[in-house]
């Protein structure tokens, strides 16, 4: 069997596996989550340089061991299932260390991404929780966890340590300042950080707008339309 023919094999297994194992995740990181993710990276890829297979297996492995879904950060979901499948001890080993690198620990607490590879899931990633689509994730984390949306006498807080980054129970709102805006001074690649512009603008409008209609403030076009006959 030719190496390309049984790389397409081991990715559509483990496809079939991630796919059925995150299809009713409420949090954020279910499967449509992975799915971007090897999408974005194999588009950074094509850019960047790396290995498109280590590269699309990392992305369908990312959170298989995520300490936000399991509670711990040892990665040996991922290893067992590599171990089943008909790949080399080094590909294994490399596709481990990018998982490992990947998830995003607190801002003081650096996890640097080495390879090539590692830098364009970590950044496939994190650009999944930018813009539209890291907002609309936030929230649903939020809410799976049972935080409140807002409340403006609980203000951010950074963490230097992931103890802390991973015990907080903030408000959803606070998220952004405690993590998904220091997201695109984070990222390794340059094609990652031109993307990310966009969607870190559409954040900051979404902020802007989110206070304002927070305190009532009316966004009228004929304000007189609405004084009253008295007045
Ligand atoms: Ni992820």
């Amino acid at each position: 069997m030719s190496l390309k023919i049984q790389q397409k094999r081991v990715l559509k297994e483990t496809e079939t596996f991630i796919q059925k194992h995150f299809e009713n995740e409420g949090s954020g990181h279910d499967w449509w989550h992975i799915y971007r993710v090897r999408n974005v990276a194999l588009k950074l890829a094509k850019i960047e340089g790396g290995d498109n297979f280590i590269i699309e297996m990392a992305a369908l492995l990312h959170d298989l061991d995520d300490w936000k879904l399991n509670g711990n950060s040892d990665i040996s979901q991922s290893k067992k299932w590599l171990e089943k499948l008909d790949i080399e001890q080094n590909q294994i080993d490399k596709i481990l260390v990018i998982i490992e690198q990947v998830s995003f620990k607190g801002e003081g607490v650096e996890t640097k991404a080495v390879s090539v590879e590692a830098k364009i899931v970590q950044d496939a990633d994190r650009l999944d929780a930018i813009g539209a689509i890291g907002i609309a994730r936030t929230f649903a984390y939020g809410g799976s966890k049972g935080r409140l949306i807002y409340h403006p006498e609980i203000k951010p807080v950074m963490h230097n340590s992931f103890a802390t980054y991973k015990n907080n129970t903030a408000p959803t709102i606070n998220h952004f300042y405690e993590k998904l805006l220091l997201l695109k001074d984070l990222l390794n690649t340059d094609s990652a950080k031109e993307i990310a512009e966009k969607r870190h603008r559409f954040m900051e409008d979404f902020l802007e707008q989110f206070y304002a209609e927070w305190e009532g403030k009316m966004q009228l076009n004929s304000p007189g339309d609405f004084e009253s006959p008295g007045e």
